[in-house]
């Protein structure tokens, strides 16, 4: 097989075998196509598109390119949540230990975040001594143990996705959805789990910012999980506003341990619930999702999600103190507040202005590799459709650069707009692919 036999046949508009896909990834993995015949191939697909088969073969080839987990040695269906990305979301922290208070273990495979959307691995290594950086073995280890682990994705699960992902990220050709279901698919299959809930993010904020291509996203995911025999549910969750309130790695950990001991922003804790009880029931731990609900309310209540959390930072090297007593967490030298410029009722909070002022503040990376600011970040006080009075505090801004505060102030204010008519709550839930029970 040639490279460039299989470009012109895309280029062309054919489709191409599973075996051709097969050779172009692992060639490529291997060093063997140069990346600019990839990056041909890469703007081939972009404009000619993939079918269901050949995006099945890329999920495979991608996985396989590296480590696939197996889970077979437990006696129970393994779970994992995926997020496409959002402002403010803090979801897996209280997710992960809630269900495996629920008895349903967990294998979480994290990424760290870039850009303006914030990842999980960050918010809990801002836990002192906190570390996900483990080995396969470890992870098999305590997931088995304690139900539990939330792991960085590390060189050998998915490196063909990973050479690519930057490939198509100064090429242009990131915006395609068969390449973007592939990659975010590929570590799903990689990671091993049984019963996987994507939860697909919509919305200012979001990768994905119009609701439809949300959807076909989610259907496409779906599709190809079916495909390749995994229990798989999606969920398109509106990313409009941020999450709760705190955007920022210590403060959303503060936040996460608010729902944990049963309080917290109502969206956090409705999406976790919602969530958690698909999951359960693909899992078969429940017989339907409003039954898994339930009893995740219970848990959250009588502080068994909690107690998980803290079973995790102990394994994982963190100090269990801060799950105690947040005050612990990192904490910034300066804060700011911005007050409201009117009376009105919030129309909008941008997430994605939102997530660049945080940015700003020092809580994410600009570029790969860059430092973050473990205590940086801002903590809203209200949700659209909220009535605010002139000069409310509107939201407080936490940072240790003291130069950015001004700045971040005022970029901060811009992600606001005010109504003087009431004005709706967007709706957390957009839909389910595919309309449960599945
Ligand atoms: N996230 C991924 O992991 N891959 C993509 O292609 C886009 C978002």
């Amino acid at each position: 097989m040639k490279a460039l036999d299989l470009i012109i046949k895309k280029r062309d508009g054919q489709s191409l075998s599973a075996e051709e896909i097969n050779f172009l990834v692992q060639a490529y993995n291997n060093e063997i196509i140069p990346d600019y015949q990839m990056s041909a191939l890469l703007m081939a697909i972009y404009f000619q598109g993939l079918n269901n088969k050949e995006t099945n073969a890329l999920t495979a080839a991608l996985a396989a390119s590296g480590e696939i987990l197996d889970f077979s040695f437990m006696d129970k269906i393994v779970v994992d949540k995926h997020s496409s990305g959002g402002v403010g979301d803090k979801v897996t922290l209280v997710l992960a230990p809630l269900l495996a208070a629920a008895g349903a273990p967990v294998a979480k495979i994290s990424g760290r975040g870039l850009g303006f959307s914030g990842g999980t691995i960050d918010k809990l290594e801002s836990i002192p001594g906190f570390s996900a950086e483990l080995t396969t073995e470890r992870f098999l280890e305590l997931v088995s143990e304690n139900n539990l682990a939330i792991m960085a994705q590390t060189a050998n699960l998915t490196p063909a996705d990973g050479k690519l992902y930057a490939l198509r990220d100064v090429t242009g050709t990131v915006e395609n959805i068969s390449l973007i279901a592939a990659s975010i698919m590929s570590k799903k299959i990689a990671g091993g789990a049984g019963a996987i809930l994507l939860d697909v993010k919509t919305g200012q904020g979001a990768f994905m910012r119009n609701r439809d291509e949300a959807f076909r996203l989610a259907e496409m995911m779906v599709r190809i999980g079916k495909d390749l025999d995994k229990r798989i549910v999606s969920v398109v969750t509106d990313m409009n506003q941020p999450l709760g309130y705190a955007v920022g790695n210590a403060l959303e950990v503060k936040e996460a341990l608010e729902v944990l001991c049963g309080a917290g922003p109502a969206d956090v804790k409705r999406l976790c619930l919602v969530l958690g009880g698909y999951l359960l029931a693909l899992a078969g731990r429940v017989r339907n999702p409003e039954e898994g609900q339930a009893e995740l309310a219970r848990l959250l209540e009588n502080g068994a999600a909690l107690q998980k959390f803290r079973q995790m930072v102990i394994a994982q090297g963190g100090h269990p103190e801060c799950v105690d007593d947040p005050s612990l967490l990192p904490q910034s030298a300066y804060s700011k507040v911005i007050y409201a410029p009117q009376d009105g009722y919030l129309r909008e909070v941008d997430a994605r202005k939102v997530g660049k002022v945080a940015l700003l503040l020092g809580t994410g990376r600009a570029f790969k590799g860059d430092e973050i600011d473990a205590a940086a970040g801002l903590v809203l006080r209200y949700k659209v459709g909220d009535r605010v009075a002139k000069d409310d505090i509107l939201a407080s801004i936490f940072f240790s650069r003291d130069y950015v505060g001004e700045q971040a102030c005022r970029e901060l204010l811009d992600a606001f707009s005010f109504s003087d008519e009431p004005v709706e709550p967007p709706p957390l839930i957009h839909g389910v692919v595919p309309p449960f029970p599945v």
